[in-house]
């Protein structure tokens, strides 16, 4: 693997121990990989945040680290809002301890935002390498915004925060992004909502696996991008999708597809995720609200008051920047919290059955909460809580 003077000297140790072993670690995944070389990147995403994940030994590691993220980083979602921890309901224990994970990343210079849109709080372009951990933002980075990033483990990510480089290997090279199938969707789609593309998503990734998918027939919009990436990487592994017209790559690159193999998709097959089931809360913003849809919620509690608990989550970033509509949101009983989600909070354990508008959601809530999951439109969500 090509090495440049930089590489050498932190591998020499110059630049502390821990550099030096967070650049081991990369080399170490680039020759498993067969990568050439390290490629600099523009940003990190790093998971292994949640204390219920990575426990005390993983608190300790991280404790033992010294060095400065030299890019932007931010974390993946934890188990609870780092500042309205109390008010979901967290226990105090647990938020004792996940305080202690955050503090470490602190200490390492990664920006405390624990979102799995990392999109909307860094400047993220077309070409641009990256090391992203959570799997609907490494979905969304290499397929809406065209920017390259494998599916990094959380050590690879804070190594690559911390040395500012990752091996380049798999989606970081052109010739690997390459359509491998055709997916034909056979469906009026204009009145369809961002839950619906959630639904194309959650019945497509157990048909694709890890292969990159190339749709035919749709016309979604960022957010609905955004929820069909999510839940092809829920239900199977999808990093990479292309769609005819609509994502950059699949616009710029005139890929071949002949001869690829064609999956029809037909009405019925997403129509029959969408059951009528009673339910004790909603939650919205899976992956984490955007600022578009943020305002559609708080069009749609204007006046109302929710009768069941209605959570949405979001970036602390897009929260601040959005606080009007923050506040309306919350004016009906709602509450919109940041960090954390309605998978990863054992807060939303409570509940025997959650209406959300995302198909990850509606892979992940069953067994993650424990609870059965309901799919719906975010107006109809809004109107089963309101009702
Ligand atoms: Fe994000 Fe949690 Fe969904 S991490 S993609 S909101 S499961």
């Amino acid at each position: 693997m090509h090495l440049d003077p930089e590489d050498e000297r932190i591998l020499a140790g110059e630049q502390g121990e821990t550099r030096q072993k967070m650049l081991e670690l990369l080399v170490a995944l680039g020759k498993v990989f067969g990568a050439e070389r390290l490629v600099p990147i523009r940003s990190a995403q790093v998971s292994g945040a949640s204390y219920k994940t990575i426990g005390e030994y993983g608190l300790a590691w991280l404790s033992s680290l010294d060095a400065r993220a030299v890019v932007p980083a931010v974390l993946n979602p934890i188990g609870m809002p780092r500042e309205r921890w109390q008010e979901m309901g967290v226990d105090p224990d647990f938020a004792k301890k996940q305080q202690a994970v955050i503090q470490a990343y602190e200490r390492l210079g990664i920006q405390l935002d624990c979102t799995c849109t990392p999109y909307y709080l860094h400047e993220t372009s077309f070409g641009d390498h990256l090391a992203w951990s959570e799997s609907s933002a490494v979905s969304y980075a290499n397929s809406v915004i065209g920017a390259r990033t494998n599916r990094e483990g959380g050590p690879g990510a804070l190594a690559a925060a911390l040395v500012g480089k990752t091996p380049c290997y798999g989606l970081h090279l052109e010739e690997n992004r390459k359509p491998q199938l055709i997916i034909r969707v056979q469906v009026d789609t204009r009145d369809w909502s961002i839950a619906h593309y959630g639904a194309l998503g959650y019945h497509t990734g157990k048909l694709v696996g890890n292969r990159i998918p190339f749709f035919c027939g749709i016309n979604p919009d960022r957010d609905q991008l955004k929820a069909l990436g999510a839940a092809m990487a829920a239900t199977g592994a999808v990093a990479l999708y292309h769609v005819e017209g609509v994502t950059p790559e699949a616009v710029q690159i005139p890929y071949e597809l002949d001869g690829l193999e064609t999956i029809p998709v037909e009405s019925a097959e997403i129509l029959h995720l969408f059951k009528d089931l009673p339910v004790d809360a909603v939650a919205v913003g899976c992956p984490h609200c955007s600022p578009a849809e943020l305002t559609t919620i708080a069009g749609l509690l204007n006046g109302k008051n929710v009768t069941k608990p209605l959570y949405v989550f979001a970036a602390q970033g897009v929260i601040e920047r959005n606080r009007k509509t923050v506040d309306s949101i919350e004016k009906s009983g709602a509450r919109v919290f940041a960090d954390t989600c309605m998978v990863v909070s054992p807060v939303m354990e409570q509940y025997s059955a959650i209406m959300v508008n995302s198909g990850k959601a509606l892979a992940y809530v069953p067994d993650m909460c424990g609870a059965v999951a309901r799919i719906g439109s975010i107006e109809d969500c809004v109107a089963v809580a309101v009702s």
